[in-house]
């Protein structure tokens, strides 16, 4: 019997798509730069399934060329990639890897928190460059973190693992959630206006979405106090970009560290890319080889559960 075709967009280590074996015929996209090739691109009018990365767009033009489609695997939590409404309506099953990228992605939260408070990349740099002379008193002076205010905008899994991180720290949780959700315990729920014009720390944890796009834009960014940091491992385009520059270079905020940005990379010569208080991060929010290989685990579960009819393991649910 014919087994169905899957296209991997992007080259992974050896062994961690060895549970598709046997349950389709793949072809497998090259490692790095992401993006549609040739190779996955000319076979898609025969894919039953994708498992695509967040660099490859499943838009309008991908759903055309592939009549077949009966399953996207996303190996991200988040489907900003995915034209999810698109797919919905045909009928093609999304699958993504929540969870398992919780602990990593809360960890470089906390590693960006630590690396600006302490001004860690900089002072490191002064070293490597021959620049240091001595102790100082007055040398390389950050902020404590015990004692100052984290406000989390979202309170899903990732911001609630970085609210225990947080107060291992000695800091105040506040955060802010459109929904009802699970609460964490010693953490302050407030609205954002509120958590804005409060918190030393502005961490963002929502998905990107057409309400979430810009949240943090030129009004929010106004009512952080001058010191404060904002923090961002979401995604790049929930910060209004713009805004956050004005911001930036005019001293409204104290600084940003952001894991994520808008676009992915930024141009070398990016204005961001020159201010002493910002700190930016490659998109390495998941990136431990565990956590890695976990995604891709599961991410084969539900391209698997999708080729064969069954219910996703982690689906992006369907409107009801
Ligand atoms: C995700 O899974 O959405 C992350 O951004 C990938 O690191």
């Amino acid at each position: 019997m014919n087994r169905p075709l899957a296209i991997v967009t992007r080259a992974l280590p050896d062994g961690w798509l060895d549970t598709l074996e046997g349950h389709c015929e793949l072809v497998v996209g090259p490692a790095d730069p992401g993006g549609w090739c040739e190779a996955t691109w000319s076979r898609l009018p025969e894919a039953t399934g994708i498992l695509a990365m967040l660099t490859e767009p499943i838009d309008a033009a991908v759903l055309a060329r592939a009549p077949m489609l009966r399953v996207v695997s996303n190996m991200a939590v988040g489907v900003d990639n995915i034209d999810v409404a698109a797919c919905h309506a045909r009928g093609i099953a999304i699958g993504h890897t929540p969870g398992v990228l919780t602990e990593a992605t809360a960890d470089l939260t906390m590693a960006l928190v630590l690396a600006w408070s302490r001004r860690v990349v900089e002072a490191a740099a002064d070293v490597r460059a021959g620049a240091w002379r001595t102790w100082s008193p007055t040398g390389w002076l950050g902020r404590d973190l015990a004692g100052a205010r984290l406000g989390l905008v979202g309170f899903g899994k990732i911001a609630r693992a970085v609210a225990r991180r947080a107060q291992g720290f000695g800091m105040h949780v506040c955060y802010s959630r459109r929904s009802a959700g699970v609460d964490h315990a010693g953490a302050t729920r407030v609205d954002l206006v509120t958590l804005l014009a409060t918190s030393d720390i502005v961490s963002v944890h929502v998905p990107l979405s057409e309400q979430t796009r810009g949240l943090v834009g030129r009004e929010a960014l106004a009512r952080m106090m001058p010191h404060a940091l904002l923090v961002n491992t979401a995604r790049g385009p929930i910060v209004g970009r713009e805004a956050l520059l004005d911001a930036l270079v005019h001293g409204r905020i104290g600084g940003a560290a952001l894991d994520v940005t808008d676009p992915e990379p930024l141009p070398p010569d990016d204005p961001l890319l020159r201010l002493p208080n910002v700190l930016v991060l490659p998109h390495i929010g998941s990136a431990t080889s565990g956590t890695r290989r976990a995604m891709a685990e599961l991410a084969c579960a539900n391209l698997i559960a999708g080729l064969t009819r069954q219910s996703l393991p982690h689906a992006i649910p369907r409107p009801s």
